[in-house]
């Protein structure tokens, strides 16, 4: 396994109290594999993806258990200096929002050329030509010009074609995306997910997406981690979760997207709204708004159950919700 992350804890320290945003995560991602992280808004996906990148905030989080096993190696267990070398040479990550994660300043092709600068000990002018190579590769029209601009003279899928660009200059084999395509019109959305797709085929990189919208993701992803509150509620190969879900979370994330399998069914929103994570509720987490809610669900916290060799639920009732 080329990603394994084992149980993972973090915590923030607010003016509320503790913040659970992470409260025990365990997932893997195989070399050439994509796995989808869905969930709504605070339910800990950046949290996640920052504390495996390295880059979490810190404090005011800190991570308070776990593993993080990458190419066989616990990142958490390394020291600092051996940590960055693995992390450097074999992930790399996207962030949504390209025009601040880019330099301002610098010109694309500097800020591309650099990696090859910094990492393979290049010449300038052979970096030039790699910057303007992977310009190409990531289809922006006209790289040989563009290669000179400055990133806010490209529109926001362009940007976002760079930051891929960046991603994968060092070939790593990792690559961690988090909302890609969030900030993006619809189209554009498809075409950057589109080149995420091959580039990771081609590549054969593994990539985790982490995404709020079911839309986007349902046709690159091989497997689906649904996150909720700091958990995973469940985690199943893509195609069994659009058949039938087996959490009423992940079902009401299903009801609130549009199908083209579903054309004429009505769409409709999970009622209430994902907790505090300084007061997580007791029991599973979801009781509040779940429509399948019992007694049990508000004092036994279910655990993420086998449903399958590759399938989990963490519900009381998955079977139920599996036949619903
Ligand atoms: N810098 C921070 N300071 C305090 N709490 C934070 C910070 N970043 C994240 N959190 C906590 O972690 C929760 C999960 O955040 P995040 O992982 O960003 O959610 P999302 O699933 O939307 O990516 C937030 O709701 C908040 O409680
Ligand atoms: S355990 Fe209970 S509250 Fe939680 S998702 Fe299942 S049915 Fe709903
Ligand atoms: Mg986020």
């Amino acid at each position: 396994m080329l990603l394994d992350v084992r149980d993972l804890k973090v915590e923030f320290r607010t003016r509320d109290g503790i913040a659970r945003a992470v409260n025990g995560v365990s997932f893997g991602v195989d070399a050439g594999e994509t796995l989808a992280v869905l969930g709504e808004s605070g339910s800990g996906k950046s949290v996640t993806a920052q504390a495996v990148m390295g880059i979490l905030d810190s404090p005011p989080g800190r991570i308070t258990g776990g593993e993080v096993l990458f190419q066989g190696r616990d990142l958490l267990r390394l020291g600092e200096e051996e940590r960055r070398r693995v992390r450097g040479a074999g992930m790399a990550m996207i962030f949504q929002d390209a025009l601040s994660s880019l330099n301002p300043v610098l010109t694309v092709g500097d800020q591309l050329g650099e990696m090859f600068v910094v990492h393979r000990g290049m010449s300038r002018k052979d970096a030039r030509a790699k910057a303007v190579e992977l310009m190409d590769r990531v289809r922006i029209p006209g790289a040989r010009e563009r290669v000179k601009q400055y990133p806010h003279q490209f529109s926001g899928g362009m940007r976002q074609r760079i930051m891929i660009a960046m991603a994968i200059a060092l070939e790593p084999a990792l690559i961690i995306a988090d909302e890609p395509t969030t900030a993006l019109d619809v189209t554009v959305q498809a075409q950057v997910m589109d080149l995420l797709a091959e580039l990771r085929r081609e590549y054969r990189m593994g990539l985790v997406l982490i995404t709020h919208d079911l839309g986007v993701v349902a046709d690159v992803a091989d497997r689906i981690a649904v996150m909720y509150a700091g958990r995973i509620v469940e985690s199943a190969p893509v195609h069994d979760i659009y058949k039938a879900p087996a959490h009423p979370y992940t079902r009401g994330l299903l009801d609130s997207v549009p199908r083209l399998d579903l054309k004429g069914r009505e769409l409709t929103a999970i009622r209430g709204l994902p907790p505090n994570l300084t007061r997580i509720p007791p029991g599973c987490a979801f009781h509040p708004r779940c429509p399948m809610a019992r007694d049990v669900c508000r004092s036994d916290e279910p655990p993420l159950y086998a449903v399958s060799e590759v399938r989990g639920s963490a519900c009381h009732f998955r079977t139920e919700c599996l036949h619903a």
